[in-house]
């Protein structure tokens, strides 16, 4: 693919950036589908965001991803916020046009991920959702605008899944319980759970050992989704199999929130397959 004047440059910004899959990613899907649009990624350390969010705007690229440390810290930024942007405060995609608008498509990739692998809906089921930090965030805020029947966050800390709850319930009117993760809470709240999503790093390399919950608390009728996909099969998925469950590895969910970033700015609908396969190439 040659580089030209006309060009549209799209790039990432976070610290660290050296491992991310995203470049890869979008660039093979610009060669497949023949765009004249390259993908980079810079390394931006907290104290320079704003010199770089100016610097992108007046060298006329078209849109950010964002990624740990600025993903709150951009938003002072920005012109304008979608509905994602707004309810969880927090932006992973800009799109710079005349305004600067921020987007927040982690929640909606998650969703669209569980839903797609699993050929299942969210809307009427129960869902027990782990973790209450910024991925969880996005993912509460999803699944309540999706119309999960019964939300439960589950935390170590019990204060902020309550906090995450009672935001997500004044925000949206719908009723998210909270409680904590020792083994005999998630038991019984698992029983009737359609879903189970992990949106903490625990099991994410090299603590590849690790799992807050384990196949004597699931069932086979149960969907289990990893956010981390460090390794591909973490071992909360491995012990899903052993229940039975049916699992959904986190490349889902990188995959498509990177999609949605695609559809956003350039509004197509990029080749999902392709994205997966770049993805598990890079981590194989
Ligand atoms: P992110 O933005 O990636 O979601 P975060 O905001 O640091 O990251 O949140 C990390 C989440 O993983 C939290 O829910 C955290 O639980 P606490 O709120 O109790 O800290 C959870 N987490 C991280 N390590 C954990 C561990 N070893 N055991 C249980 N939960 C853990």
């Amino acid at each position: 693919m040659e580089i030209l004047t006309t060009t549209k440059v799209f790039a990432l910004i976070g610290s660290p950036i050296t491992h991310s899959l995203s470049p890869r990613m979008h660039n093979a899907v610009f060669r497949q589908l023949n765009l004249d649009c390259v993908y980079l990624a810079f390394e931006v350390k907290k104290e320079n965001l704003k010199q770089a969010f100016e610097g992108a705007k007046a060298l006329g690229i078209k849109g950010l991803n964002v990624t740990i440390p600025h993903k709150i810290a951009v938003v002072q930024y920005l012109d304008e916020l979608d509905e994602s942007a707004q309810l969880t405060g927090s932006v992973n995609t800009i799109k710079f046009d005349e305004k600067a608008v921020g987007f927040n498509t982690d929640g909606i990739g998650a969703i669209r991920a569980l839903e797609e692998e699993s050929n299942e809906t969210v809307r009427g089921k129960k869902v027990v959702l782990i973790g209450a930090g910024g991925a969880a965030r996005a993912i509460a805020y999803q699944l309540a605008l999706k119309k999960a029947h019964d939300i439960v966050i589950a935390n170590r800390t019990v204060k902020k899944a309550q906090e995450l709850a009672e935001e997500v319930e004044t925000k949206l009117k719908v009723k998210i319980r909270a409680c904590g993760t020792n083994k005999g809470t998630l038991k019984i709240e698992l029983e009737s759970a359609k879903f189970l999503i992990n949106a903490t790093s625990v099991g994410m390399f090299p603590n590849v050992n690790e799992t807050l919950v384990t196949a004597d608390v699931m069932h086979s009728d149960l969907i289990v989704n990893d956010i981390v996909y460090n390794p591909i099969e973490t071992l909360l998925l491995k012990e899903a199999k052993k229940a039975g469950a049916r699992t959904v590895s986190g490349i889902g969910m990188f995959v498509y929130q990177g999609a949605e970033s695609l559809r956003i700015w350039l509004g197509i609908d990029p080749p999902i397959e392709t994205m997966r396969q770049v993805a598990l190439e890079v981590l194989g």
